[in-house]
């Protein structure tokens, strides 16, 4: 468990905003619901919750600045904080009433992130970690999976929205994947699957074209659960290049690895 008062802020943020995505995802056939862009869209849920966590943190820690999904960047007095705000992150599964999504709340100090919370209000779980402090599930200490071969291991992804992103090259990463682990799966939430590999429920994820509000609390729960975390290309910076490949040290290798011969 993580007692720090940083972590409280972002707990009770966090779950302020799950109780109006838990009500609306219950009356999920009346929402408002917008496109913004082919494929990609927004509801008043979206909406609604990334308010509900703008007021409670700038409440909390006024000086810091915020880059959220829907309403765009706020920079405060303090430059050297920054929270990465995904108010649900699924949407697309939460419109199609599928119960697999959540809130992603991530803080970066002067380009670390030092701090993650992802919560999935329908299964009441909560991810969370901070840095030195370990990475946790419900009060359970995290630990990424054990697994070493390719064979058994579950590989997670993302694809990009109709229209964007390179799909052609998906096809060819994922046949290259596809054909030497045991299996892959495309959950529809970016922050559930860099939960659900800090986790060791999953072996693998990797995805390209993300932003940093999909990433932040993700990337700090799997480093601080023992795992590796890259850019799909490999480089050190996920945040930056927008992109991830994770897993444990030995698998993560091996995925980068495919992952290069799938591009040659
Ligand atoms: C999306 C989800 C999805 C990923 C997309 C994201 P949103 O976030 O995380 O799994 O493939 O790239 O944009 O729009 O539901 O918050
Ligand atoms: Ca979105
Ligand atoms: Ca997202
Ligand atoms: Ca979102």
């Amino acid at each position: 468990m993580i007692n720090s008062p940083l972590m409280t802020v972002m707990v009770d943020a966090v779950r302020k905003a799950a109780r109006g995505l838990k009500r609306d995802f219950g009356e999920v056939e009346n929402l408002q619901v917008s496109r913004k862009g082919p494929g990609n869209f927004v509801s008043a849920a979206d909406k609604r919750a990334e308010a509900v966590l703008r007021e409670a943190l700038m409440k909390a820690r006024p000086g810091y600045s915020l880059v959220m999904e829907e309403g765009g960047a706020i920079e405060g007095p303090d430059k050297t904080h920054t929270w990465h705000v995904d108010p649900l992150d699924g949407t697309t599964n939460f419109l199609h009433g599928i119960p697999h999504f959540c809130i992603s709340v991530g803080l970066e100090r002067e380009g670390h992130i030092v701090a993650g919370v992802i919560y999935d209000p329908i299964k009441d779980e909560l991810f969370i970690a901070e840095r030195g402090k370990g990475a946790f599930l419900n009060n359970r200490r995290l630990r990424v999976s054990g697994r070493s071969d390719l064979a058994d291991a579950l590989v997670a992804y993302g694809s990009p929205y109709l229209g964007r992103g390179n799909h052609p090259r998906l096809l060819k990463e994922l046949g290259t994947v596809m054909a030497v682990t045991g299996g892959v799966r495309r959950y529809g939430s970016a922050a559930l699957d860099l939960a659900y590999v800090a986790c060791g429920r999953v072996d693998l994820y990797w995805e390209r074209d993300l932003q940093t509000w999909d990433l932040a609390a993700g990337l700090i729960l799997v480093r601080e659960a023992g795992g590796f975390a890259s850019s799909a290309d490999g480089g050190p910076d996920a945040l930056a290049a927008r992109s991830v490949a994770c897993g444990n040290e030995g698998l993560h290798r091996d995925l980068i690895a495919l992952l290069r011969k799938a591009n040659q």
